[in-house]
């Protein structure tokens, strides 16, 4: 039996040199039209997500990994991203937001307050924002699908 004792994942954490400076995820997931939730597809992840890695090759960004991914669970605020380690989310529509978030988040390292995903918005599905709920009771959350 192999007694070593593995370290906590937060130990590992502050030891290792990570592979990326930056994991950006951005969702392409693609849902059939009429969807009540959209997709990050509809509204021009894909297409996003491709133009953001070749302008990252072109700017020459060092170990920064631009990945697409399938469904975050934040299609109502879509086209979204999350950049690791930092966690930081970012919602998006043009290819300006994308340049923004190279330059400012990759580049300089600083947020891009106007694009930032609050961790806590949850914005309405788009068919409950037509029927609003009665006093007193709570909004539903999004469920994932
Ligand atoms: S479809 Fe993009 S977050 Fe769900």
């Amino acid at each position: 039996m192999d007694n070593t004792v593995n370290p906590s994942v937060d130990q590992a954490a502050a030891t290792l040199k990570p592979y990326y400076k930056s994991h950006v995820f951005c969702c392409i997931n693609e849902r059939a039209p009429g969807h009540r939730r959209g997709c990050c597809k509809e509204r021009g992840g894909a297409e996003l997500r491709d133009y953001m890695k070749t302008r990252a090759r072109e700017l020459k960004i060092n170990r920064v990994r631009i990945n697409q991914s399938g469904c975050l669970d934040r299609c109502e605020l879509g086209p979204v991203l999350v950049i690791y380690p930092e966690g930081i989310w970012y919602t998006y529509q043009t290819k300006e937001d994308v340049d923004e978030i190279l330059q400012t988040h990759l580049i300089d390292g600083q947020v891009v307050s106007r694009l930032l995903l609050d961790p806590d918005r949850k914005d309405p599905k788009p068919l409950d924002a037509l029927t609003p709920d009665p006093p007193g009771r709570p909004s539903p959350t999004p469920s994932a699908f």
